[in-house]
């Protein structure tokens, strides 16, 4: 909105307010005068005020717009004040109008918009009848039927009927109620759909409201001038939630965003530690098939040469020497290999492989049996390399007796055990191996604990998730 624009809103609205005071105040049958001239104006100054204001810091929602129009259509219903009969039966054909709009405010807020069809379809119900409820019943209702002896006679009257006067209006009544319930289903349902951070903006939204309904259809009841201060004093704060309301919406947005980012990220994540168990498992191929294989036929061929060369002393011992040195070679090439990606965790699965590394380890290592089954590639990596690093330490570190190794499947996860009865004191950071392992594991979105208090010994849990299978 153009700052041209919104002075005209603001004068147009000052003019209706001050039109509407004196109104007020000459009304031959406006009860609680003082509250009206005073309230009147007031809450429909304030919905403006704030709706211009919310227009300016949130111009991408059309809450402002809405909030700015609810104050002009508030203004449109104290014209029942009046004590000419067209202005009075102009009053209250339109006089819902600032329901309508209520409505309209609730149930788009807070983007100002109608995604879903069914909330278009309760917003033009309520257009229809807020405003239209009322209008049969003024076919018939004289100033008696509709309450106030001193009005003025409504100009659509068409003959004076008390009965088919009652019945319109408390169809009109029975109208309202249901769209009420609607509206009201409408809301909870909608609320307990939203995001913690979404019910921040909505929640003083939806009190205030409904508190408003509320007190507006206790004062109109009869309930005396106290139901309408009451009343007015809650529409007159109502603007203040909605704009409130409004102005958090920017950190539903950012947490929207973050959330956005940190799946993302974690895709992303997910996704490397993936294409580098591909690359481990590849590299290890390649060494098997090629450097592996062509040291092993070189060992035949130096085995055959060293048959023939047994005249040879000489030659015999260089190729004795050649073929343990070979011999070397290979060990620490499958070691490496091994390192890289263990072909028994690919070719058999996970249980083996935990075998392997139980009898590979220097201290006696209890293993708790299982899982038999295949899990999914990045998982049993993942289990293998904790398990394969946490040995190494108990190793290197710890000073123990014997260590104990289990991994279960848990309901959606796996989870690692490995304990050892050493000396304690294990501490990610003052080295690399946890450190990496426990990436490697949140890569996953699993966790990594290390209880492991000065002689005490040491406990590894890691919780890897993996759908039961
Ligand atoms: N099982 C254990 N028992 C005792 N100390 C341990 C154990 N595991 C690890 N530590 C200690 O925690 C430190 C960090 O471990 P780690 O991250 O694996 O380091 P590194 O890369 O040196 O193996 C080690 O330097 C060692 O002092
Ligand atoms: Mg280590």
């Amino acid at each position: 909105m153009t700052a041209a624009r919104a002075r005209a809103v603001v004068i147009a609205a000052l003019a209706a307010g001050g039109g509407l005071v004196a109104l007020v105040l000459a009304s031959d049958h406006q009860e609680a005068k003082a509250v009206w001239a005073i309230f009147g104006p007031a809450v429909g100054w304030s919905f403006v005020g704030t709706g211009l204001y919310a227009c300016r810091r949130r111009p991408e929602s059309r809450i402002g717009l809405l909030m700015t129009l609810l104050g002009f259509a508030w203004f449109l219903s104290i014209l029942e004040t009046a004590n000419s009969p067209l202005v009075y039966t102009i009053a209250l054909a339109t006089g819902g109008l600032w329901g309508s709009v209520f409505l309209h405010l609730g149930v788009s807020f807070p983007s100002g918009r109608l995604a879903a069809r069914r909330d278009r379809a309760i917003v033009i119900a309520g257009y229809v009848i807020f405003p239209g409820a009322l209008v049969p019943a003024l076919f018939f209702a004289g100033p008696r039927e509709l309450g106030c002896d001193a009005c003025p006679t409504n100009l659509l009257l068409v003959e004076r009927d008390a009965d088919l006067a009652g019945v319109a209006l408390a169809f009109g009544a029975l109208l309202y109620v249901g769209l009420f319930l609607v509206v009201l289903a409408r809301s909870i349902r909608h609320w307990r759909g939203s995001s913690p951070l979404e019910r921040l903006q909505l929640t003083p939204v939806y009190v205030c409201a409904l508190l408003t309904f509320l007190l507006v259809a206790v004062a109109r009841a009869g309930a005396g001038d106290a139901a309408w201060w009451a009343a007015f004093i809650s529409s007159g704060l109502l603007p203040f939630a909605f704009l409130g309301g409004l102005l958090r919406s920017h950190v539903t947005h950012l947490d929207a965003e973050l959330r956005a980012r940190v799946e993302e990220l974690r895709a992303s994540r997910a996704r490397l530690v993936e294409a580098g168990d591909a690359e481990r498992r590849r590299l290890e191929r390649d060494l098997h098939d090629g450097a592996q294989s062509r040291l092993v036929s070189l060992a035949l061929l130096l085995r055959s040469a060293r048959a023939r060369a047994a005249a040879d002393t000489e030659l015999a011992a260089l190729l004795d020497h050649a073929q343990q040195e070979l011999q070397t070679s290979l060990a620490e090439l499958r070691e490496l290999a091994r390192g890289i990606h263990p072909a028994v965790l690919t070719e058999r699965g996970l249980e083996p492989a935990l075998q392997a590394l139980a009898a590979r380890a220097p201290v006696p290592v209890e293993l708790s049996p299982g899982p038999h089954e295949r899990l999914p590639g990045t998982v049993e990596s993942a289990t293998y390399f904790v398990v394969s690093e946490a040995l190494a330490n108990v190793a290197k570190y710890a000073r123990a007796t014997h260590a104990t190794v289990a991994v279960r499947r848990v309901n959606g996860s796996v989870t690692v055990d490995v304990c050892d009865d050493g000396v304690g004191g294990a501490d990610a950071n003052h080295g690399s191996g946890l450190r990496g392992l426990a990436d490697r594991v949140a890569a996953l979105d699993g966790t990594l604990a290390v209880d492991s208090p000065a002689g005490h010994g040491t406990r590894l849990h890691a919780e890897i998730p993996c759908a039961p299978g």
